[in-house]
């Protein structure tokens, strides 16, 4: 007799309020009021002090709130820009956290918000055996998340991502505490982003909606003992599906335009609405091999995020293809591919085809040699991939070692 108890609820969470659009990151003020704060530790990166958007942040403040400002923040974040963050917020003791930048300010400005108020450091808090697995209870003051690139998705996350280089690995903490309170999406502060940026995050965005649109929905996933063991990546459902939809058909309408003429304000909107709902659609829904491949790859060997999803997306889409074919052969459609009259399989093959021409067109990797990957790295990589279960869990296609091998080897 089979054990199986299908999941028969699901869960939807997102950023608590948000304001989109053109002069957004100007109603900060409104928002600090709201949260009642006099003081702001603002969370960003030398380069954005160095391009005039921080000063241009702090202008919309006047003098009525006491501001701090941590430049800090690097790319890929390790646990010490972590650590910095958290003693200079410790040392301020502000009423609020803003985050400007992308990904990595974001994540690491959430992340501080919830080691404010505690004692202890960030591996506390990381899963074991890399950390203690401490559950985070509180958030010590509130956070508002202001993206300047369209990709990532943190602004609507849980979860922020800490690079432990010593050890070639990267690690998460994922916690509901850690959702912005407030994401202020501006895309006048995306224009100024250089082509490959705009390219590897719109392909990273691109990523999350396709992985979110055909990962395991919730009720092919087992019923966990209690509410409190559900995952945050509890699959699909027909909310995640309306928000990745739209993404994937946003991005496919927009990212080349964003690339080849950044000062396209329309595009810029586009580009970023597109990573918000990409970002609403997977941190519910969950994401599948090609985040897993891309994981892996980015900690061993230091790639971009967003290069290295693009480099192993077509073929993970055509190792899924059989598994969900009327799913891949939608994303086919939403990505402009003439899917008319072609067999199941064929067609649902033929998102890849999309995804690789898009890739293609912004110059972006289309296999993983060209980041300096080779064949000898494959075994390694299959078999540490096989570990990341919290992705795996949501592939449409079960994978192993030796399917994963050669995914690798199709992606080189
Ligand atoms: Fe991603």
């Amino acid at each position: 007799m089979s054990t199986f108890t299908p999941e028969s609820v699901w869960e939807f969470e997102t950023v608590n309020r948000v304001k989109f659009g053109t002069g957004a990151s100007e109603e900060l003020p409104e928002v600090l009021d709201g949260f009642d704060a006099d003081s702001v530790l603002l969370i960003t990166d030398s380069e954005l002090e160095d391009l005039g958007l921080v000063d241009q942040l702090l202008a919309t403040l006047g003098t009525d709130v006491e501001t701090h400002v941590f430049t800090g923040v690097e790319p890929d974040p390790s646990k010490d820009v972590f650590a910095n963050a958290v003693s200079r917020a410790r040392d301020v003791q502000p009423d609020a956290l803003v985050a400007l930048g992308g990904g990595s300010a974001i994540d690491v400005t959430k992340t501080t918000s919830v080691l404010l108020g505690v004692d202890g450091e960030i591996l506390d808090y990381v899963a074991p055996p890399t950390g203690d697995g401490k559950s985070v209870t509180e958030k010590a003051v509130p956070t508002v998340a202001i993206p300047t690139t369209s990709g990532t998705g943190s602004e609507t996350s849980p979860v922020s991502v800490i690079s432990l280089p010593e050890q070639d690995l990267k690690v998460g903490i994922s916690s509901r505490y850690q959702y912005p309170d407030t994401a202020l999406i501006d895309p006048g502060l995306t224009v100024s982003l250089p082509p490959a940026v705009t390219a590897s995050s719109g392909v990273d965005a691109l990523t999350h909606a396709i992985e979110a649109y055909t990962t395991r929905r919730f009720d092919a996933k087992p019923s966990p003992e209690t509410p409190a063991e559900r995952p945050d990546y509890n699959g699909r459902n027909l909310v995640t599906d309306q928000f990745a939809r739209s993404a994937i058909e946003l991005i496919a309408d927009n990212l080349r335009t964003a690339v080849n003429n950044g000062a396209d304000i329309e595009a810029r909107r586009n580009m970023a609405l597109a990573s918000f709902m990409a970002g609403v659609a997977f941190t519910n829904a969950g994401l599948g091999a090609a985040h897993a491949m891309a994981m892996t790859v980015g900690a061993e060997f230091d790639s971009p995020h967003g290069a290295t999803v693009a480099a192993v997306l077509p073929d993970v889409i055509r190792f899924n293809a059989t598994a969900c074919p009327d799913r891949y052969r939608n994303v086919a459609e939403l990505l402009g591919e003439d899917v008319e009259g072609l067999d199941r399989d064929v067609a649902a093959r033929k998102a890849a085809d999309g995804v690789e021409k898009l890739v293609s067109d912004v110059d972006l990797p289309t296999g993983l040699a060209e980041l300096g990957i080779t064949g000898d790295a494959v075994p390694d990589l299959a078999a540490k991939t096989q570990k990341m279960e919290r992705l795996l869990a949501g592939n449409s296609r079960r994978t192993d070692e030796a399917a994963l091998e050669e995914l690798y080897r199709d992606a080189l």
